[in-house]
């Protein structure tokens, strides 16, 4: 769908810098996301770029990659629809479908339960979009789709073991208060839909699918999801559905309209081209700094850093080339492998002595032996940007 991006060689580099030129007005006038237009909005959060408003949409800005937990409000936010109005007091929380023991929770009921604290990021799907080749049906992410936070609450086991899921089950179907509808020429919604997503039993077993209330210590906010959300690490951000309302289960696999028409990737069984929904997240590395067209002095010591993750498996080595992916050295990882969160890493880079430009990439490597590809897979249609990134600098 996107075509692909050649990230390594000579040629797509160029390709590479024209299209993201051509893209930089619209990156400087993103700026803070405090335009002249919107002083006003309630949802307009300072430190984010908006990427779009009303659903407000909301990039962290990766190049200030600071501390290892996200400051809530520099979490990115990524809302389909316009955010529910949902009260603490009006809030329930049903499970149902193929279970023996239906059930219906009240928000103070679900706080009431021993809560479970665990530190886990999400990655949006099309985080890094604007770097794919083509116009991109969906929000052109930069590198900031990408935050790290503490949630606290209590695993998605434990309800569905007081439901008593049924012999047969299959699917967990996680279903948002938000509702809308999608009109063509995207693939349209049969009418007004919620926001839903399903996991499999065994993954929504696991003891890493929080049901959250929690954020950093503090209540969820209204844009990530309060009162109540699912945080299901290890997989890509849209699986963690906000403002939970209703878990359905089924015992066949779920074709909903974010796991169908949206977030899929062509998958090849016997050679036979089949979507398949997006779920674990992939090895991936990003710098930070220096940001794409920073101008770095000639000759000194550039502290490089950035970030790491691989989902459920561990960073094991990030390599780092400062000659367009010719030559590559190892970087330091900073501190110690927290599961199912981003690792640091960094690198002291001597410039070089003489002006110019060049082309910097990471490269990360987990402990399930997977290596970040040089090349964009075109089978990942819009979604799951996971290949080695350039970024140009200017030394001077
Ligand atoms: N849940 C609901 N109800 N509605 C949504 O639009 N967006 C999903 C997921 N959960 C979404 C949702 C996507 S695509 C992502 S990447 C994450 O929420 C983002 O979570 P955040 O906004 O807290 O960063």
């Amino acid at each position: 769908m996107d075509g692909g991006m050649r990230a390594a060689a000579g040629a797509s580099r160029r390709t590479f810098l024209g299209g993201l030129a051509a893209a930089v007005p619209m990156l400087a006038a993103a700026g803070t996301g405090r335009g002249a237009d919107n002083e006003s909005d309630a949802l307009d959060i300072p430190g984010l770029i908006t990427r779009q408003k009303g659903p407000d949409n909301l990039e962290f800005p990766f190049s200030n990659l600071k501390s290892f937990i996200t400051p809530t409000e520099q979490f990115f936010v990524r809302s389909h629809f316009e955010v529910p109005t949902v009260t603490a007091d009006d809030w329930t929380l049903t499970v149902e479908g193929h279970v023996e023991r239906p059930l219906t929770l009240r928000y103070d009921e679900l706080r009431s339960q021993p809560a479970t604290k665990r530190t886990a990021l999400l990655e949006c799907a099309g985080n890094g979009r604007v770097f794919l080749k083509g116009l991109q049906p969906g929000l052109r992410w930069e590198l900031g789709g990408v935050s790290n936070a503490e949630w606290t609450g209590i695993p998605l086991a434990t309800l569905l073991q007081r439901a008593g899921v049924k012999p047969g089950a299959v699917d967990v179907v996680l279903e948002g208060a938000d509702t809308g509808e999608v009109r063509p020429p995207n693939p349209a919604t049969p009418g007004v839909i919620s926001y839903s997503r399903s996991l499999p039993l065994a993954k929504a077993n696991s003891p890493e699918v929080l049901l959250a209330w929690q954020m950093n210590g503090e209540d969820l906010t209204v844009p990530h999801g309060f009162p109540v959300r699912a945080v299901v690490a290890g997989w890509y951000g849209m699986a963690s559905v906000k403002w939970l309302k209703r878990i359905v289960v089924l015992d066949r696999p779920y074709d909903g309209y974010y796991q169908t028409f949206n977030y899929t990737i062509w998958q090849r069984p016997q050679g036979l081209p089949t979507l398949t929904p997006v779920t674990e997240l992939d090895v991936k590395s990003q710098i930070a700094r220096p940001a794409g067209f920073e101008v770095v002095p000639r000759n000194s010591e550039y502290r490089v850093h950035g970030a790491a993750w691989a989902g459920d498996a561990e960073i094991t080595n990030v390599e780092f080339s400062t000659d367009d992916g010719r030559t590559w050295t190892n970087a330091a990882l900073v501190g110690e492998h927290v599961p199912y969160a981003w690792r640091f890493w960094e690198h002291a880079w001597r410039t070089p002595e003489q002006p110019g430009s060049t082309v910097l990439m990471s490269r990360a490597t987990d402990s399930r032996g997977r290596t970040q590809a040089m090349e964009r897979d075109a089978d990942r249609r819009d979604a799951m940007i996971s290949h080695v990134l350039p970024v140009a600098v200017e030394i001077r």
